[in-house]
């Protein structure tokens, strides 16, 4: 610890809770001063009594003391729940600061936030930078995968900084400056989106595993450890092979067996869809595993309905007729497409955002950054960036030559996964929804013909034509001929 005499501190971070301590930490372990503060102090307190030690900490009690504690232009990363809280605390950080002052909210702000926020800011000549940040506490302390957005010369004065505490992939730091305004906190928005999806495939696989093929948790467990050394090979596939050995102390079950299966959400995931659907993106796995987590947290609705409603004939694994080995292989594989669909989705929402937004947002850096450090950090990525090396202007991720090879062998399985999640009467929303995106992609024709035929004959909504230029109304009410509108 240094005394604010002595020295002033290259960064500051306000709001000491888990994520922000870990975040002082990992810039003072780089060997910056960090100024911390945070509303109550005994949360600075208990900071600097435990870790103090680790690196050159100025604590204050006020913001002014802390924004005096910083160097010129100061910088100063929020750490605080998405909100107002974020913006009563910019607002006695600007107050405080002067002209070039930065600004960073580290938290999951909605990005229209984002953006009004740097608008206000610019106005009184502050720089405000919206920063994803991924990686949870753990992350946050060892290296994060960092998603700046905000002006690009706060980028040149914040670069070195983040990328001096980001998590590093083949020499490359786990940051980029992701482009102006909302561009850091959209992109954070759609990696949770993708996160939702990642983490309910999983989901997914194992309900086929344990309710399909009847295997126990610790075996599944090795199973994904198995899995975690190939194509799959992810953080999160990872730590669920731990969550699936975890023992509970209690009752020396399966831990997974008596976590209450109603899955909580904050809301990025949420956000994602709702942005989506403004955009006019189809990110149908996405969608569906924020619908999972609803449905799943019906608890009421569910306990109504359990053992109620008709099942139809079912089959049971046996009548499957394959074997264990056969089946976990072909889950292995539609878990495989289906999290190719979720990615390339999100893909295509992070480029209509950045299309609408004019934010130039560069898919192959985001595919660099996101392969360390952050929740979805996947070997997998490394393929997307190549994707976009081979062509930047992809129309999605599904027609990559590589991945196109991979769908070759994958969809055969896919396609066998859902016919037996559907005969065991196993629910795998994401798995079959993606399947149905797949084939509606590929698709020669589309019953949207039909959709606006119904549009054209309820309410003179009009179509167009396959065959000539020109917009149509056939005459429903009249001689059903048609006319050119
Ligand atoms: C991360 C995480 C982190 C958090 C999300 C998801 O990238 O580090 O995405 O931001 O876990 O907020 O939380 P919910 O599942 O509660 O929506």
């Amino acid at each position: 610890m240094t005394s604010q005499n002595e020295q002033l501190a290259q960064i500051g971070v306000v709001g000491l809770a888990v994520m922000g301590s870990n975040l002082a930490r990992n810039f003072a372990s780089r060997g910056h001063t960090v100024a911390v503060y945070n509303r109550s102090p005994e949360k600075t307190r208990t900071l600097i009594a435990d870790h103090g030690s680790e690196g050159d900490f100025l604590p204050s009690e006020t913001v002014e003391d802390f924004v005096a504690s910083l160097e010129r232009p100061r910088k100063a990363i929020i750490m605080v729940q998405a909100g107002k809280a974020t913006d009563a605390v910019i607002n006695q950080l600007a107050d405080a600061m002067d002209d070039g002052d930065i600004i960073i909210d580290g938290g999951n702000a909605l990005f229209t936030d984002t953006i009004r926020r740097e608008k206000e800011m610019r106005e009184r000549n502050r720089h405000f930078v919206g920063a994803g940040i991924s990686g949870g506490e753990e992350g946050a302390l060892t290296g994060p995968s960092i998603m700046p957005g905000g002006p690009k010369e706060s980028w040149e004065t914040l670069g070195p900084l983040l990328e001096s505490i980001a998590a590093v992939v083949d020499g490359t730091p786990c940051v980029t400056h992701i482009g102006p305004d909302g561009a850091g906190h959209f992109v954070k928005m759609v990696h949770n989106g993708i996160e939702y999806a990642d983490m309910q495939v999983i989901g997914e696989a194992y309900q086929l595993l344990r309710f399909g093929a009847g295997m126990e948790p610790a075996e599944i467990a090795d199973v994904f450890a198995e899995w975690n050394k190939g194509d799959l090979d992810s953080y999160l596939i990872e730590i669920t092979a731990e969550v699936l050995r975890q023992v509970d102390a209690e009752t020396g079950k399966p831990l997974v067996d008596v976590i209450l299966d109603a899955a909580g959400q904050k809301g990025t995931g949420r956000w994602t869809v709702k942005e989506a659907l403004d955009l006019g993106v189809p990110t149908t796995g996405i969608g569906e595993a924020v619908f999972a987590r609803a449905l799943s947290s019906s608890l009421d609705q569910r306990a109504a309905a359990k053992g109620k409603l008709p099942t139809g004939a079912l089959k049971t694994f046996e009548d499957l007729g394959l074997s264990k080995e056969e089946f976990i292989e072909d889950v292995r594989l539609a878990l495989y497409a289906s999290k190719l669909v979720a990615y390339s989705q999100g893909f295509d929402e992070i480029q209509a955002g950045s299309d609408e937004h004019d934010w130039g947002v560069d898919p192959r850096d985001l595919a660099t950054i996101w392969r360390g450090g952050c929740i979805i950090r996947a070997k997998f990525l490394n393929r997307i960036v190549e994707a976009y090396d081979n062509d930047s202007d992809l129309p999605s991720l599904l027609l990559d030559p590589y991945f196109n090879g991979e769908l070759k062998d994958l969809i055969d399985p896919w396609r066998k996964v859902v016919l037996y999640a559907t005969q065991l009467g196993l629910p795998a929303p994401v798995f079959t929804s993606s399947l149905a995106y797949y084939d509606s992609l590929r698709a020669e024709r589309l019953p949207a013909a039909i959709v606006q035929g119904q549009r054209d004959f309820f309410g003179a909504h009009t179509y167009k034509r396959i065959d000539k230029e020109g917009t149509f109304h056939t005459l429903w009410s009249g001689d059903r001929s048609e006319i050119e509108v």
